[in-house]
């Protein structure tokens, strides 16, 4: 169980370089084959804890606040998926990192399909969780606009209680209130003109659905069976697309599958890893 004290904690431990303008926070942990593991949104790479704990014995996993969440900065030019995908890759350049599994959970899952497609030398293989490839609606993108404007005239508390009840599964809220006060949080302290750009960056995103069928790495898709916001058929229709993929289905979980069923979701991508050749 991951208290206060391994999230504070957590957060001392980050490290700081200046990658294309902006002070990216990250932090480094084990030794071997790179993972790259990208958070969501309005979150920061703490979400990742579980995995960081449970994967740094067997590779080096890197874990990066995305550029204007966390305690990275935001830049004066464009946030876009791309922009994002970018200041990953130059983050591993410093970091003597060629190749890596790359991974992400939903709009980490974005900027791992952005990554793909324009560095696909630099993967090893993909992790897509709690995600999808499909573009925004137009209703979709309104919505951000919405949200966009709301973080930046309200701050971020209405922002997080509209979000927890898709995060997280009715059971976990109800019997894991420690769970939600650490989503919540996380959350809050998220910077709103971070999260206004990130919204805005979402909405812009590219469509991937045909381009997935180009995929030619190992692919492992995880998502929670009750999660709303990048529901299960948006996984199957992956799973469908890209050649050789895995699907999980972490049965009970919502949107947040990694934190809320981190030992499920832990052995999932170990075998992942485990099969992958050297
Ligand atoms: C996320 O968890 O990153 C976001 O909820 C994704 C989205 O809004 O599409």
């Amino acid at each position: 169980m991951i208290s206060g004290d391994n999230i504070r904690d957590y957060h001392s431990r980050m490290k700081r370089a200046d990658v294309r303008g902006i002070e990216t926070a990250f932090q480094e942990a084990g030794t071997g084959a790179p993972v790259v593991l990208l958070h969501g949104y309005p979150f920061n790479s703490s979400m990742w804890i579980e995995q960081v704990e449970s994967l740094r014995a067997r590779v080096r996993v890197l874990t990066p606040d995305l550029r204007g969440l966390g305690q990275s900065t935001l830049s004066s030019g464009p946030v876009t998926m791309e922009e994002m995908a970018k200041d990953t890759v130059a983050l591993m350049d410093k970091l003597g990192i060629e190749r890596a599994v790359v991974g992400g959970l939903s709009m980490g899952g974005y900027v791992t399909l952005a990554f793909y497609r324009l560095f696909p030398e630099r993967v090893r293989a993909l992790i897509l969780a709690d995600t999808r490839a499909q573009a925004d609606t137009e209703e979709g993108r309104r919505t951000r606009e919405e949200q966009a404007l709301k973080a930046l005239s309200e701050g971020m508390n209405p922002i997080a209680e509209a979000m927890l009840p898709k995060l997280l599964s009715q059971a976990t809220l109800s019997e894991q209130p420690e769970i939600a006060a650490r989503v919540r949080e996380m959350m809050t302290a998220t910077n709103p003109a971070g999260a206004a750009a990130a919204q805005r960056a979402m909405a812009g995103r590219q469509d991937h659905t045909d381009f997935i069928s180009q995929i030619l790495v190992p692919t492992l898709i995880i998502v929670g069976s009750e999660d709303p916001i990048t529901p299960v058929k948006d996984s199957e229709l992956m799973h469908e697309r890209v050649r050789g993929s895995r699907l999980h289905v972490i049965d009970g979980a919502a949107h947040v599958s990694n934190i809320e069923r981190p030992v499920e979701f832990n052995s999932a991508l170990e075998e992942f890893l485990d099969s992958l050749q050297p």
